[in-house]
């Protein structure tokens, strides 16, 4: 599907179905122009219809032949002074699905009269067409019929933004929605296809396109070297021996310090000996949503070609209770030097991303981010609306939130204080890999803590908001919109 914009009149513009949004006695003149196209008829069935404009309702307008187009899907956006970023994401996503299930060959976007606070028109049109794109993606690698194509093929957008301004918001939108279509095409590949080895591959297919990145693949044998005793506890119980696959996207001076982005890449999670109940457990597929979501991150960058040194570490690694698996109560030297008491096998992905957070602090980064399906706990506290988020900087943070919040992929903060950091006492080894029974999700991140003493640090327990289950069971993308937010306001320091 082409995503276009136009300055020209709404009446000259032919297409198939029109959007527009609306509030009660406050008519945009994008409405008023559609109304009168259409001799009234428009005006007469909203108020048939009673639409009021409630915030988020639509109503469908199928129009007599006009020669213009066939139907008007009014979306009401309340208050428009309550509106937020946030709100406005919604709406645009409730527009695309619109879109998509009535699959016109065009359809004609009429926000530009749209006022809100703090959004900009070009940040607009970008959230407009990223819902778009988002609304259209479709999982085709393992079906063996691929679904019938869309008609869809041509997404106007109406808009008095100069050109510049449209193309770079359109461009950004790409860029984000390439990103996401490939963590989401990797999240959603069965465990037996998307092994640590696949994940290789796709890293050094990316490293292919740009020379500003370097891919380098760190073997088993290698993380012994390193004494990487935790990762290799993980991934010594399966068949596929693991990897940590480090993506180097240098295209800023060397001086400027580098942001590390590390996922938890497992590419399926049985819990190991401390096996997981049989029940859903194909979703552990999704136990590398981490490390997808790094390196659809690192391909955004590099197609926007952010002005950043930007690293990724992806801990990839399949949990299995294999003959040689490691078992509970065993004890590991991480490769900081700290011992680790594996009480619980299925506490797996702190194991891994513990020696992946002390191989960033070789970077000396400027930040570092790790991004986890890591415990169902913070799925029980944030349900699937927000990723939970730990740190050890608070001005770091406030800025991951602040990006949540305006790119529409939220995380909400739970707090890491010391008192938490008791639960992992050990009398075997410098800590445990679990604590006692509440708060689990903080004492994971307590646990990964251990491990960022010496920089800027913020975790994301991604575990509610990485994939759907049920019906429309499938990897989200997210948090690539939240950690993109944050790399372009970086990138414009
Ligand atoms: N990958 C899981 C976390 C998970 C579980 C995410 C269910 C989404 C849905 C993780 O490796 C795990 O198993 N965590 C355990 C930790 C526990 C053993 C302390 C959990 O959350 O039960
Ligand atoms: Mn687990
Ligand atoms: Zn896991």
């Amino acid at each position: 599907m082409k995503i276009s914009t136009s300055s020209k009149k709404i009446e000259s513009l032919k297409t198939e179905c029109v959007i527009v949004p609306y509030q009660a006695r406050r008519a945009s003149s994008a409405y008023r122009s559609l109304n009168r196209v259409t001799d009234g008829f428009l005006e007469r069935v909203v108020r048939q219809e009673k639409f009021t404009g409630c915030y988020n309702k639509t109503l469908t307008v199928h129009v007599p032949d006009t020669g213009s187009f066939k139907k008007v899907v009014v979306i009401g956006t309340g208050k428009q002074d309550d509106l937020s970023s946030f709100k406005f994401i919604t709406l645009a996503r409730t527009c695309a699905k619109h879109v998509i299930a009535m699959d016109p060959e065009r359809v004609l976007y009429c926000f530009d009269d749209l006022k809100i606070k703090n959004v900009t028109k070009s940040r607009m049109l970008r959230s407009l067409a990223l819902e778009l794109h988002n609304a259209c993606y479709q999982y085709t690698e393992t079906l063996s019929k691929k679904p019938p194509a869309k008609s869809l093929n041509e997404c106007l957008l109406h808009t008095s933004e100069s050109n510049e301004q449209t193309r770079r918001a359109l461009t950004e939108a790409d860029a984000i929605r390439h990103g996401m279509n490939l963590a989401r095409n990797l999240g959603n590949l069965p465990g037996n296809v998307c092994t640590p080895h696949r994940l290789a591959q796709e890293a050094r297919k990316l490293g292919r396109s740009s020379q500003k990145l370097k891919v380098r693949v760190l073997e088993e044998s290698r993380l012994k070297q390193l004494n990487m005793g935790a990762f290799l506890a993980v991934s010594r119980g399966s068949y596929h021996p693991g990897k940590l696959i480090c993506l180097e996207y240098r295209n800023a001076p060397a001086r400027q310090a580098p942001i590390v982005l590390i996922g938890k890449g497992i590419t399926f999670d049985t819990g190991g000996i401390s096996i997981k109940p049989s029940a859903t457990m194909d979703e552990m597929k999704f136990d590398m949503c981490g490390a997808a979501c790094v390196l659809g991150t690192v391909a955004a960058c590099i197609r926007l070609r952010l002005p950043l040194n930007l690293f990724g570490i992806l801990a990839c690694a399949e949990n299995m209770p294999g003959g040689n698996a490691g078992k509970p109560g065993d004890v590991v030297t991480t490769m900081s030097g700290k011992t680790v008491e594996i009480l619980n096998t299925d506490a797996e992905g702190r194991l891994v991303l513990c020696d992946a957070l002390t191989y960033a602090g070789c970077y000396n980064p400027g930040y570092v981010i790790d991004i986890a399906t890591l415990t169902g706990a913070c799925v029980v506290a944030l349900g699937k609306e927000a990723s939970g988020l730990m740190s050890n900087h608070q001005e770091l943070a406030d800025q991951l939130i602040e990006a949540g919040k305006v790119s529409g992929d939220r995380s909400w903060q739970l707090p890491l204080w010391d008192e938490y950091r008791e639960q992992l006492d050990s009398n075997f080894a410098t800590l445990a890999n679990i604590g006692g029974r509440w708060g689990g999700a903080i004492t994971a991140a307590s646990f990964l803590s251990h491990f960022t003493e010496d920089y800027k640090w913020a975790h994301l327990d991604i575990a509610g908001v990485a994939w759907h289950s049920g019906r429309a069971k499938g990897a989200t993308g997210r948090p690539l919109p939240l950690l993109m937010e944050f790399l372009l306001k970086q990138a414009q320091r």
